[in-house]
Formats: structure tokens, C-alpha cells, sequence
């Protein structure tokens, strides 16, 4: 098992140094030295440069996982990680979600995936027949350690959902998932002094997976996507130590600002939105929002907090949350050929991502509020599920190459 000094022997103590990436040190190279490894010792491998949409390797039809890599999604919500996994040839092999209205969403979108409705607490390798997987992902609930919050950790029920987690990692006994693909707010890192995230290592290593800081990020929608929302979450990447010699995951980079779109193309501008969209002219709010328009940028987004209104000056959208959907607190508005408005569960959608979402007929814009504010942003997650890919594929091709030298 990997415990802290451990990783620190294998990594240096600087920047993010492995000793995989002071061999290869970039993803590019470390194709093109193992596609060179393959063709010496005779495996055929299509070293094709990744996009959304590609087939999967055919060093997983090796591994009889049927060709495909498997996922599983824990605190699934409404499928974000499914999504992006599933846009790079994945196959979802099962999901897990307690909230009744996010699962009617989820199967709604994923009518093959089975979606257990049940809280993790009760949700068992064994007894539901859970399939081995190659990346387990889990974006676990955030209310402990967000700002927003009391924030009161491990020491909120909530917090201890994140051991829910080592615990059905540890059930697959051997047949642990390969990578660990966690999300959560981006304070988690820093909550309680670092103390919550040091436990978080700690369990982690314990469990036989390479992980330490250097194996988690702060991405923001806004820089890491062209979609212009304003969105930082930590990501953290583990590594199963029975399938990889290091963590040699390497987190995305930020796109060129000149690739970002701007916010208006998100929305739905050329006819009037529903009317209950509309902040009436005898609203409370409606005079704040037309003084702050008054004096703003006409095309912005603006917010009403407790009892002002903010312009994004980034020209952004602010951080959707999971508390919109309500009076009109925390929602992004907008002004349009009609009115001052709350932006509708659509336009919402499209700015995680969302490009077809299904709504089910009839669900309340509280909860499509609330499932679409809770997600993770789609493209965000598909960058990081391309170099997943990538490392299952280096992992696969140097079990080959063991397999070959021990024949
Ligand atoms: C931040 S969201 C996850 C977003 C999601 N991973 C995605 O792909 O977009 C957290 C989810 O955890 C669910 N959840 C909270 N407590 C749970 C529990 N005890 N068991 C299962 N799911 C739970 C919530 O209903 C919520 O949908």
C-alpha cells in the first residue's frame, strides 16, 4: 500500500515529477514511446489521437471487458460524469443515486444503465450485484465542505458519505476500479485547515490507490471549457497501485480565453420564455434589477443576493447552484425583448453542457433547477475522461507487455 512517504519517494518533492513523466514527459511522448514498446514486441495498437466519440482500444477487447471501458457512477445525479464517460465509447455499467426526482432524470437519459435508487449507506457489491469497473467516479456531496455551508465536515453525516465510498471500493476485493475520479467544491481542499482533505489521502492510500495533493485540481468551467460559466471544482484523480507504477495523471490545461463563447449564444433570445419566467413589475425584486440594469452592461448576467443585485463583470454566468429554482435567489437573470427574466432549466442545461437533455414531463423547475445546478459540467468532465483513457490504455499496453515477457 502506498502511504504518503511512498509517493514522496517515487515523485520528488517539487512540481508534479513521477518517474513515468521524467521518462515520458508529456502525454504526447509517452504515446510515441509506447506505440514504438508495441510494434517491438508485435501488438497491434491504434494510437489515434482522442475526440468525443471515438471507439474504444482494442486492448480492452484483450482484457475481455467486451471492448469497451466500464464505468460506474456513484452520486450519480443526473448522469454528468455518465455523459462525458459515455461520449469518449465508455459503457456505464450501473449507477447509484438516492434523490427519487434526479433518478427519474437520470433513466430518462440512460434507459439501459441500471440506476439504483437507494442511499450509498445500503448500497452493497455483493447483494446489488454491483460489476467490477475500470473508473469508479463519484462527485460526493458538497453541503459539508462548501463555503455556503456550516461547514462542518467529517463531522456532518453528509462528510462521512465519502467513507461509503472506500468502503464498496474495498467489497470488489480484487477487482478494485483502476482510477478513482472524485469531485467536489473547491474549498474542499483547504476545509478544516487541510484536515478533511489529509483523512480524505490518508483513506485513499489505505485502500491501495496512489494519491496525494499534487493528484487533485481546481478546474473552472469558465477556463477549462469554452462554456462561459464561472464553476471551479476540485477534481481528484487516484490510481489503482496492482495497475499503475505511479499517479501520472495529468489534469487538463486551460483553453485559450479567445475559445470562450459568449453567454448569449447559450440562450434562447428570438421568443418570449414562458411567462413565469418574467421578475412582474410589481415584484419586490423587479425595480433592484432594473436600477442594476440601468447602471450595468445591458447584455450581462446579473444575480440577486440576499437583498442586492450583482452583474457578472467577467461577462460569465455565475456558478449554477443546486439552491436555484426558487423566489428568484441565487438564479442567473437576464434582460430580453420582453422583460427582465430568470434563465429557464434549458439554457441552464446548455451551460454545464447539456446539449440534448430530456426533462420528464411535468417535473417541477425547483428540482430541474436543483438537479442541473448539482451536476458536474460535461465538457469539463470529458477532458478529464480523455487522459482517464489514456492511462487505462499505457496501463493495458504494459500488462501486455508483461504478459509477453513471462510467456
Ligand atoms: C453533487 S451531486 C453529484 C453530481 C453528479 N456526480 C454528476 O455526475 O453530475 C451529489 C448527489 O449525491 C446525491 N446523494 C446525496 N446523499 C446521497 C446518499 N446518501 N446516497 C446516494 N446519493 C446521495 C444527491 O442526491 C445528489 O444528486
Amino acid at each position: 500500500m502506498p502511504g504518503g512517504e511512498q509517493v514522496k519517494r517515487w515523485r520528488g518533492s517539487g512540481e508534479k515529477m513521477t518517474v513515468s513523466s521524467c521518462v515520458f514527459p508529456t502525454t504526447f511522448n509517452r504515446r510515441l514511446v509506447l506505440e514504438m514498446v508495441c510494434l517491438f514486441f508485435g501488438y497491434r495498437h491504434n494510437f489515434v489521437m482522442r475526440t468525443t466519440q471515438t471507439p474504444p482500444s482494442p486492448h480492452f477487447e484483450r482484457f475481455g471487458t467486451g471492448s469497451s471501458v466500464l464505468v460506474g457512477s456513484l452520486f450519480s445525479a443526473i448522469g454528468g460524469f455518465c455523459r462525458a464517460f459515455q461520449q469518449i465509447g465508455a459503457k456505464i455499467m450501473w449507477a447509484n443515486e438516492k434523490d427519487r426526482h434526479a433518478v427519474e432524470t437520470f433513466q430518462l437519459n440512460f434507459p439501459d444503465v441500471r440506476c439504483l435508487r437507494k442511499s450509498i449507506e445500503e448500497l452493497k457489491v455483493y447483494d446489488d450485484a454491483l460489476e467490477p469497473v475500470h473508473i469508479l467516479t463519484a462527485g460526493f456531496p458538497c453541503q459539508p465542505f462548501s463555503v455556503a455551508g456550516e461547514k462542518l465536515g467529517f463531522k456532518d453525516d453528509r462528510g462521512l458519505l465519502f467513507l461509503e465510498i472506500i468502503r464498496i471500493i474495498r467489497e470488489f476485493g480484487k477487482n478494485k476500479p483502476w482510477i478513482l475520479l472524485l469531485e467536489n467544491v473547491k474549498n474542499f481542499r483547504s476545509h478544516d485547515e487541510g484536515r478533511t482533505f489529509r483523512r480524505v489521502q490518508i483513506e485513499i492510500q489505505k485502500a491501495g490507490y496512489w494519491f496525494s495533493e499534487r493528484d487533485s485540481q481546481v478546474l473552472n468551467t469558465a477556463t477549462h471549457t469554452n462554456i462561459p460559466q464561472n464553476r471551479e471544482r476540485v477534481f481528484m484523480v487516484a490510481m489503482n497501485c496492482d495497475h499503475f507504477p505511479s499517479n501520472s495523471f495529468e489534469f487538463p490545461a486551460a483553453l485559450p480565453i479567445e475559445t470562450r463563447r459568449n453567454v448569449r449564444e447559450f440562450l434562447d433570445l428570438d421568443k418570449k420564455a414562458s411567462e413565469e419566467f418574467y421578475f412582474k413589475s410589481s415584484s419586490q425584486y423587479h425595480q433592484l434589477f432594473v436600477e442594476a440594469m440601468n447602471n450595468g452592461e445591458p447584455e450581462a448576467v446579473y444575480q440577486l443576493r440576499r437583498s442586492y443585485v450583482r452583474m457578472n463583470r467577467s461577462k460569465l454566468c455565475f456558478t449554477l447552484m443546486a439552491n436555484m429554482g426558487g423566489g428568484g435567489h441565487n438564479e442567473p437573470v437576464i434582460q430580453d425583448g420582453w422583460g427582465i427574466r430568470k434563465l429557464t432549466p434549458r439554457e441552464c442545461a446548455r451551460l454545464q453542457g447539456y446539449e440534448e437533455l430530456k426533462f420528464p414531463e411535468g417535473m417541477a423547475r425547483g428540482h430541474l433547477g436543483k438537479q442541473i445546478g448539482n451536476s458536474v459540467t460535461v465538457p469539463l468532465v470529458l477532458r478529464i475522461a480523455e487522459n482517464c483513457l489514456l492511462e487505462l490504455e499505457n496501463a493495458f499496453v504494459r500488462k501486455c507487455i508483461n504478459q509477453g515477457e513471462t510467456e
